[in-house]
């Protein structure tokens, strides 16, 4: 658990043994001056992980933002992505550098493979040059984004070390009970991407169950990822909504009413299917 600023925001212990955050901020689209003050209001609300990535090209603000925010560097995890033209060994090295120059810091708490690109094929390749920064010291965890059950399954097998996290789109419309399953057995975090579901309809189907709680509803959708002990990384421009993303541990849903928002599954948000989807 930790204390901040009077909300008591608990931990989850990964598979490695460390422990981070059960909520975090997401920042793609933050950039530029009004990224970095969000960035600052958001830790000043009491966030202690922080979601970024190469392309989101705001490294450098949220890097500005740790430092403005007076907050000890030990005291936020910082988490970043490897773009798919960083894949391979040695690439990888070069694109975590970036990062690692970008943000300012001289290490890394969770660094993510952006997207398992499977047609380029070197997602193992840049897979172990994490596991060598991760030995020299530079990162703290290790793990994907966007990968399914395939290229877990091979990575593992290949290389004999476990993600602690694999970051996906999971959000009412789209709730991955399979991959949550599949993470679960294998000691995998799950983080939800677009946990508000970028706010497209999400936000009107739990109203009832807001109410019944006195609470919102991006409160109840953030609460229900908490229930399927997912980390949420919901992203806010306004420090108000900020500090209402964060204040969801003071209510529990029911059985009945997790299930619910479970039953409003419709897909995904875009086409970002992890065999197809490109991005480098
Ligand atoms: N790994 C990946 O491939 C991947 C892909 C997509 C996203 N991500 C990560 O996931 C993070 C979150 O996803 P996201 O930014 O796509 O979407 P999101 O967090 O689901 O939704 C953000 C949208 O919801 C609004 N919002 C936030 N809190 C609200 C509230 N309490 N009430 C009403 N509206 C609210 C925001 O507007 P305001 O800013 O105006 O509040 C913004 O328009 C990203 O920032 C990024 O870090 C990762």
């Amino acid at each position: 658990m930790r204390e901040t600023e009077g909300m008591t925001i608990p931990s989850r212990t990964l598979g490695d043994g460390n422990e981070i955050p059960a909520i975090g901020f997401g920042t793609y689209l933050l950039s530029g001056d009004d990224g970095r003050d969000a960035v600052v209001s958001a830790l000043g609300c009491g966030y202690r992980l922080l979601d970024t990535a190469l392309n989101y090209e705001n490294e450098a603000e949220v890097g500005e933002a740790i430092r403005r925010s007076g907050i000890p560097r030990e005291d936020i995890v910082v988490a970043t992505k490897l773009p798919g033209r960083f894949h391979g060994f040695a690439e990888t090295r070069a694109g975590f550098e970036e990062s690692l120059t970008n943000l300012g810091v001289d290490y890394i708490d969770l660094f993510l493979i952006h997207w398992p690109l499977p047609r380029v094929g070197k997602f193992l390749d840049s897979w172990r040059a994490m596991i060598a920064l991760r030995e020299e010291g530079l990162i703290r965890s290790i793990g994907v984004s966007n990968f399914t059950r395939e290229h877990l399954e091979f990575l593992i097998q290949e290389s004999g070390v476990v993600p602690a996290v694999n970051q996906i789109e999971l959000h009412p419309h789209f709730p991955q009970a399979e991959m949550r399953a599949f993470h679960a057995e294998y000691g995998i975090q799950t983080q939800s991407w677009s946990p508000l579901a970028h706010q497209r309809s999400v936000l009107a189907d739990p109203a009832a169950v807001a109410d019944a709680h006195g609470v919102t509803p991006a409160q109840v959708v953030l609460r229900w990822h908490v229930e399927l002990r997912s980390i949420p990384i919901p992203k806010s421009s306004s420090p108000k909504r900020q500090r209402e993303n964060l204040d969801v541990f003071g209510f529990e849903l029911t059985d009945a009413e997790v299930a619910s928002i479970s039953s409003l599954e419709s897909g995904r948000l875009w086409g970002g299917d992890p065999d197809t989807n490109e991005e480098f």
